[in-house]
């Protein structure tokens, strides 16, 4: 569970196990989105020494984790196409739309806590996609097929890493008084807790 406070409801792996060719496309854009994120979070967090390199590493990451998502699909014949809907991304948007990113002239707290929110809601989802991984992980053990099995149990790990780095990131951005981020990310989990609950069981990475 990591962070999270709401457990995905057991309908969700049903639902996803019953339309498994819908789930991979919707998680091979999900890696694609990781991987663009991480690469606009390090153009905003070029100031912070030491950050930048550990997102473009983590965008690398994310980049191999869509090859081989994308792989999957040509193998199964089933085609990209474009992204489907993503509620819970634009849900977690509206979330710290709240802390837009000001201008570079703005004042620095101004953008050190845009950038944390950013972070933090990174770590959210990587949190929310390790879960729903191990859960599909534990559902194809039994159900098959191993193959794909054994890919979200590789990758369910690499998420559960990159939920870590997120956060170790976001208080590294705020600096030797860092105590605010643990505040802000708890109101985060109970907004991400509530947002969970309320999407239900869609046969979606995040849905
Ligand atoms: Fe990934
Ligand atoms: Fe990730």
């Amino acid at each position: 569970m990591l962070c999270l406070t709401q457990r995905t409801p057991e309908q969700w792996t049903r639902s996803a196990l019953a339309n498994l060719d819908a789930v991979l496309v919707d998680h091979a854009h999900c890696e694609m989105k990781a991987a663009t994120n991480a690469l606009s979070l390090a153009v905003r967090a070029s100031e912070v020494p030491g950050v930048a390199s550990a997102l473009i590493a983590l965008a690398e990451e994310e980049l191999a984790h869509f090859r081989r998502v994308f792989e999957e699909l040509e193998r199964r014949g089933i085609p990209l196409g474009t992204p489907p809907p993503d509620a819970y991304a634009a849900e977690l948007r509206k979330i710290v739309r709240a802390h837009t990113f000001p201008t570079r002239g703005a004042a620095a707290p101004e953008r050190i806590e845009a950038l944390v929110d950013r972070l933090l809601v990174a770590a959210l989802i990587e949190a929310r996609s390790c879960e729903r991984f191990r859960l599909l992980a534990d559902a194809l053990a039994e159900a098959g097929p191993a193959d794909l099995c054994a890919l979200y149990r590789e990758l369910l790990a690499a998420e559960a890493r990159h939920y870590r780095t997120f956060v170790e990131l976001a208080r590294r951005v705020a600096g030797a008084e860092s105590g605010w981020v643990e505040a802000r990310f708890g109101e985060l989990v109970e907004l991400e807790a509530e947002l969970a609950s309320r999407l239900g069981s869609f046969p979606a990475i995040h849905g």
